[in-house]
């Protein structure tokens, strides 16, 4: 017998919106900063909101894990997170910046199961690269160049609506 399965609708959605609601709850529960910076007017994309929201979550909680490891080292340090969504031609871009701890290897983080925490699951962003890939977007995750933190950076195709 077939198991009837559901299609996640897909919809067009205002990537700024979409992130900008979730990030009112997050914010909620948040200890650190985290500022949207919207640099452009166009940021619809072909998306599912729920899938979105996903990635941001995963992301985010990346971001405040590496705050913990170095709140441990200095109580008084502050983490902060710049989200900034830009386009150019034909894609959405958006940013995270962390002041973070920075990430130890890059290529492996994005292997299923590798975490450098004890609760860990490793499976935080693959997800959001699964998530990203399902939508035709692209995902990188790199270290700043001065200071310590993260830069993660998406881009999804511009949909004119
Ligand atoms: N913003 C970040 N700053 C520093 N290191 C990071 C950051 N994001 C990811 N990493 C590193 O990449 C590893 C893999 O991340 P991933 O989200 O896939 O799994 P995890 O966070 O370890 O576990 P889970 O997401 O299941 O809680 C992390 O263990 C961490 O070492
Ligand atoms: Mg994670």
């Amino acid at each position: 017998m077939k198991i009837p399965y559901i299609i996640l609708p897909e919809f067009f959605s205002e990537a700024s919106s979409v992130i900008k609601k979730s990030l009112d709850f997050i914010k909620m529960t948040s200890k650190n900063s985290i500022n949207l910076i919207v640099k452009t007017k166009n940021t619809v994309i072909y998306g599912d909101e729920d899938q979105l929201n996903r990635v941001l979550i995963n992301l985010i909680k990346n971001s405040e894990e590496a705050f913990l490891e170095k709140i441990e080292k200095n109580p008084n340090f502050k983490g902060n997170i710049d989200i900034e969504i830009n386009d150019n031609n034909d894609y959405i871009i958006i940013r995270l910046i962390d002041n973070g701890t920075g990430i130890s290897d890059a290529k492996k983080a994005m292997t299923p199961y590798f975490t450098t925490k004890k609760t860990g699951t490793g499976l935080g962003l693959p997800i959001v690269t699964k998530i990203i890939n399902e939508h035709s977007g692209n995902f990188s995750i790199k270290n700043k160049t001065s200071g310590s933190g993260t830069i993660v950076k998406i881009s999804f195709p511009k949909i004119n609506a």
